[in-house]
């Protein structure tokens, strides 16, 4: 069953303070993100500004994780095409000390919820093989493993995950064939 965390995660839209809030922590030295990865090294106004432009033109629909009123990391959803109602979903928790609290499992409940009402209906991850961790935390929400590939350009085993959401709500009420309104339509 999933930890339910003790303190209060919500989701929020970012501004360019959200990222300078934890921006020290996600690219501090030594912190490793992805399994065996090289830290990062991006100025804030790049990593900031670059992330408010592609939510600005569309490319990525991201929110803030926020504990108890800080922001702590993100949650994002890219490389979506409308036609299909299918996403790539990406999440950071900037300090390890807020690892393996629940908040990641909590913050992908409240995103799931979010992009179900958006319409979406699968949702796609990818992690590395060896990120044992985030696998635990996506199966918790259902996601299921896919298919395992080898990526030549880092040189990894990558595990790919889906997970279906729900359909969104009708338009309506929904109606069984024995009900007297049911009319099929008409071929
Ligand atoms: C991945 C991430 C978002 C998950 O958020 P989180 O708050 O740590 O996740 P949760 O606490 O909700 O769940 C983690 C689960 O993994 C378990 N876990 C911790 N370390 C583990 C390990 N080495 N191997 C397997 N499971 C592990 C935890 O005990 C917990 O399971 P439980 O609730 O059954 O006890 C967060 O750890 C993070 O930001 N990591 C760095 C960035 C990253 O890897 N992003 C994902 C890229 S695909």
């Amino acid at each position: 069953m999933t930890k339910a965390p003790q303190r209060k995660i919500t989701l929020k839209t970012p501004e360019f303070d959200d990222y300078a809030h934890f921006y020290a922590q996600r690219f501090e030295p030594g912190v490793v993100y992805w399994a065996d990865d090289a830290p990062h090294t991006i100025p804030l106004e790049e990593y900031a500004g670059g992330r408010l432009l592609a939510q600005g033109m569309g490319e990525i629909i991201e929110r803030i994780i926020v504990l108890d009123g800080e922001p702590i990391g993100t949650i994002t959803a890219r490389d979506f095409v409308k036609k299909t109602c299918q996403c790539t979903l990406g999440i950071v928790i900037a300090s390890p000390q807020h690892w393996s609290h629940g908040y990641g499992s909590e913050a992908l409940r409240l995103f799931l919820d979010f992009l179900a009402r958006e319409g979406f209906a699968l949702i796609v991850l990818e992690t590395y093989a060896n990120n044992t961790r985030a696998q635990r935390c996506f199966t918790k929400l259902g996601f299921r493993k896919y298919r395992v590939f080898y990526a030549a350009g880092s040189g990894r085993f990558v595990v790919q995950m889906i997970r279906k959401l729900p359909p969104p709500p009708p338009i309506g009420t929904l109606i069984s064939p024995n009900d007297p309104h049911w009319k099929p339509p008409k071929r």
